[in-house]
């Protein structure tokens, strides 16, 4: 992989014509170490955010050993990846029976989610009755307080919690319950109310639980949505599973996604042409900023030139390369009133479910890489990240 000293070096030696995907792997190694110190328990990579090799590699060095897969090319991926010394854990609640027994049989996957009795006998039929499971039922919780709900999909209604947690009890060596509460929760809360659910379905139930995973959902830092410390979420975390009616030995897990990778990656792109305060850079919906087109994301930017620009900060809005007008992205998007055809812009924290999301739609598609070693645009790992080319987000946690 190509290694240059910042973003600016890259934009300004190499001036690419075509995106260009930066990674910072002291980045995501600070967060790896950050929660394998600080979360009052184990956890668990969500893939699914960024199945990059590389990104695999580094926070497994880092501590971060198991891993949420949710495809059976997940489950490949990171086995090859890693070899067998990382744990799998397939938490997707919905799986072909066809990847449940190759994950158990081929990988030695022991570990899966479920949120209805149909999963728990495809798992059971997939495995031949194994007798060596950890089966997660996966509970249905509020999303109220994140940015994106994950609560209509999966998740089983406390009213059915009862007759699944004890089915699964009998069929499981270790039964867990899970739940995700969203991504980019913006409260402790947001646990604390879901670790009151699972306190509810275990009364009711009246089984012997042994792990209790409370999902991703742990936040990241964009313009206008900054969280307060991740030591909140851990310590809101910790004090619900303290009270919870389980056993001594009990273990706790979590599985973030976005909050490990993120700071990993940003793109450079280039202005092909600017139309007042639109401008039409050369990635977009269909390339790393799904999220900023689909939901409205609002990204941090910055302006790569040798020279500041001392111009005042204007709202622009993004068209990205292909002829489709959904390819917009509205932001606004705060960079100087100069900035122009030929310009290289930094669009940061693209590390989760950015970089992930790259099609090849319309030609438009770039596989080129750079490992850099300056600080992401911000951090919730660091007190303060320095202050870079007027980035828009530079407030820290
Ligand atoms: C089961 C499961 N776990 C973890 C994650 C990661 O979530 P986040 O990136 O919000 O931490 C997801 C995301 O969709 C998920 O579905």
């Amino acid at each position: 992989m190509h290694k240059h000293h910042s973003a600016l070096g890259v934009a300004t030696t190499l001036k690419p014509a075509a995106p260009v995907t930066l990674v910072r792997p002291q980045a995501a190694a600070r967060a790896a170490r950050f929660f394998s110190e600080k979360f009052p328990g184990r956890s668990l990579y969500a893939v699914k955010a960024n199945p990059s090799p590389d990104l695999i590699r580094t926070l497994f060095a880092c501590g971060v050993t198991h891993f949420d897969v949710a495809s059976i090319a997940e489950v490949r991926l990171v086995a090859e990846t890693l070899g067998n010394e990382a744990k799998l854990c397939f938490m997707h609640p919905v799986k072909a029976e066809e990847a449940i027994a190759e994950a158990y049989h081929i990988h030695g996957v022991r570990t899966f989610s479920l949120d209805s009795m149909d999963e728990l006998a495809k798992i059971m039929r997939a495995t031949n009755d194994a007798t060596d499971l950890e089966l997660c039922v996966r509970l249905r919780v509020s999303s109220e307080h994140s940015e994106l709900s994950l609560a209509s999909k999966f998740g089983a209604e406390l009213g059915e919690t009862r007759e699944l947690l004890m089915a699964t009890r009998q069929a499981a060596d270790a039964l867990g319950i899970c739940f995700h509460v969203g991504s980019q929760a913006m409260s402790p809360q947001a646990y604390s109310d879901a670790i009151e659910r699972v306190r509810a379905a275990i009364v009711d139930a009246a089984v012997t639980v042994d792990i209790i995973d409370v999902g991703g959902g742990f936040p990241s830092i964009y313009p206008g949505m900054e969280p307060v410390a991740l030591e909140n979420y851990f310590d809101a975390i910790h004090r619900g599973f303290e009270s919870l009616p389980i056993s001594y030995s009990a273990e706790l897990w979590c599985e973030p996604g976005r909050a490990l990778s993120a700071e990993y990656s940003s793109v450079v792109v280039r202005v092909e042409r600017r139309r007042g305060t639109e401008l039409y850079i050369n990635d977009g919906a269909y390339g790393a900023l799904f999220d900023a087109a689909h939901i409205g994301w609002r990204f941090p930017v910055a302006l790569l030139r040798e020279e500041e620009s001392e111009a005042e900060l204007t709202g622009f809005s993004f068209y990205g390369p292909t002829c489709d007008d959904m390819d917009h992205m509205v932001g606004p998007f705060m960079l100087p009133d100069d900035v122009q055809a030929g310009d290289y812009i930094e669009i940061g924290m693209l590390g989760a479910y950015g970089a992930a999301m790259r099609t090849g739609f319309n030609g438009f598609t770039s596989e080129a890489v750079v490992e850099v070693e300056d600080e992401p645009m911000a951090s919730l790992y660091v007190d303060a990240v320095p202050v870079r080319r007027r980035a828009t987000v530079i407030k820290l946690g």
